[in-house]
């Protein structure tokens, strides 16, 4: 795959994996076919606009951070074919796995970012999105590591400007003290309130929402798993 998005080396640190098992010869043909047709190239300077990334103006445009391999975002895709939606996801095995999803659903409402969400976030015009999902995020457990973690205040800032007012930020986790610290940076976050009134609200999956495939692995072993909706507030 070439370098990323920008087409030049990486600004900033991305941590994790970028490469897991060495792809099928397939998979490979796949990536190199459609990966060029669902790209989204960031442009060197000035803001991108996301509708103009597909083929006709979108309703609205919904953003997925770190769709691993991509079913939830293919099915609400299918779901809502008039809805753009923008994945980004930096593991070339879970775009992999991504496009044959689109492939297999004929969808062309999904571009991709094959890189960190940051790049784009910053790219975004205010009030852009409609909705913004960071499903089970990883948790980065050890302390000293928790500077890793992408819900900080910076992040949320720039989410919460993001996002036209009125627009939901899901976030989802089956990490409790993870869980914690991101709902305390989003109560932190002036311009988001939090949506839940009860206790079911965040220990259910939301209505109308497929399930992802760390979530299925997650309640698999018995681990719980928390929901929280976030919507933008009319003034910031
Ligand atoms: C624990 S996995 C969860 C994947 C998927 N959301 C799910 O629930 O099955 C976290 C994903 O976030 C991606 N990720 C980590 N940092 C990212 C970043 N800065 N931008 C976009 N994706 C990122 C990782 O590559 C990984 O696929």
């Amino acid at each position: 795959m070439p370098e990323n998005a920008t087409g030049g080396p990486a600004r900033r640190r991305l941590y994790g994996r970028k490469q897991g098992h060495r792809l099928r010869p397939a998979r490979r043909a796949l990536l190199a076919d459609m990966l060029e047709r669902v790209r989204i190239v960031l442009p060197e300077a000035g803001a991108l606009d996301p509708a103009a990334l597909f083929p006709t103006p979108p309703r609205e445009v919904w953003l997925e951070i770190g769709f691993g391999s991509g079913e939830h975002m293919a099915e609400l895709a299918a779901a809502h074919p008039d809805v753009g939606f923008i994945g980004c996801e930096p593991f070339v095995n879970g775009v992999s796995a991504a496009l044959g999803e689109i492939a297999r659903r004929g969808l062309a409402n999904v571009r991709i970012l094959d890189d960190d969400a940051r790049l784009l976030l910053e790219r975004l015009p205010d009030g852009a999105l409609e909705r913004v999902y960071l499903l089970f995020p990883d948790p980065w457990p050890k302390k000293r590591h928790h500077r890793r973690r992408f819900l900080d205040a910076a992040n949320l800032r720039l989410i919460a400007r993001l996002l036209r007012p009125g627009g939901l930020l899901q976030v989802a986790t089956d990490h409790m003290e993870c869980g914690r610290w991101m709902l305390a940076n989003a109560l932190r976050e002036p311009a988001l309130e939090w949506l839940a009134e009860r206790a079911a609200d965040w220990k259910a999956r939301p209505a109308g929402e497929p399930a992802t495939r760390y979530e299925g692995k997650a309640l698999g072993r018995g681990s719980p798993c928390h929901y929280f909706r976030f919507r933008r507030r009319q003034v910031a």
